[in-house]
């Protein structure tokens, strides 16, 4: 497995460092709150496990499962709810929980759903953003890491359901998805 990988992007210290921060920050913003967190599954449960470890208020967790088809490897903007929410979010505050943000097709489609279910609020927390194929315009608003246009696997993110238990962020040779 670990043969596949060119190169480590981000190594697990560095992203355990960021997410320590990005729950102080969390923590401090919805105060009070109560806060319904979301994990956009699957991608998304490493980062979620550890995210909620470093937030020091009252919070909820709740899972969702999407998935985008269309056309083979580009998504149709169409996204098909696997998995719904347990409970309603209607006048909660909402966190998304995101690994990527990519085309931003999940994301838009997501943030449509729950305004149309009357949470009060829902913003975006990503682990990594590529800005790069941006098909819709969409800025999350807490952010890890800004990736280059490679294609990344671990830490929840898969090339054909592997590597998602890689604890670092790698580069995928490319021979592996060429070939
Ligand atoms: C990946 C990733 C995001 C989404 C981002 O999920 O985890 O959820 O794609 O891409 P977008 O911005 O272009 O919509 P995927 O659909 O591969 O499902 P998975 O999380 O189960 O791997
Ligand atoms: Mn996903
Ligand atoms: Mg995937």
């Amino acid at each position: 497995m670990e043969n596949d990988i060119l190169d480590v992007l981000l190594s697990e210290e560095e992203i355990q460092l960021k997410i320590k921060e990005l729950g102080r920050v969390i923590s401090e913003d919805y105060k009070g709150k109560n806060p319904l967190v979301i994990c956009v599954l699957k991608g998304a449960a490493p980062f979620m496990s550890d995210l909620i470890k470093r937030i020091s208020i009252h919070m909820e967790m709740d899972f969702m499962a999407v998935s985008s088809y269309g056309a083979s490897t580009v998504s149709s903007g169409e996204v098909r709810i696997i998995k719904d929410l347990d409970a309603s979010v209607e006048g909660r505050h909402i966190l998304l929980v995101e690994d990527i943000i990519d085309s931003g097709l999940t994301l838009s489609y997501l943030l449509d759903l729950l305004h149309r279910r009357k949470a009060a609020s829902v913003k975006i927390i990503t682990l990594l953003d590529k800005p790069h194929n941006r098909k819709i315009e969409l800025k999350p608003d807490y952010c890890g890491f800004i990736v280059p246009d490679e294609f990344v696997v671990g830490y929840g993110l898969d090339y054909a359901e592997r590597y998602r238990n890689l604890p670092y962020i790698g580069i995928l040779k490319p021979e592996v998805y060429t070939s």
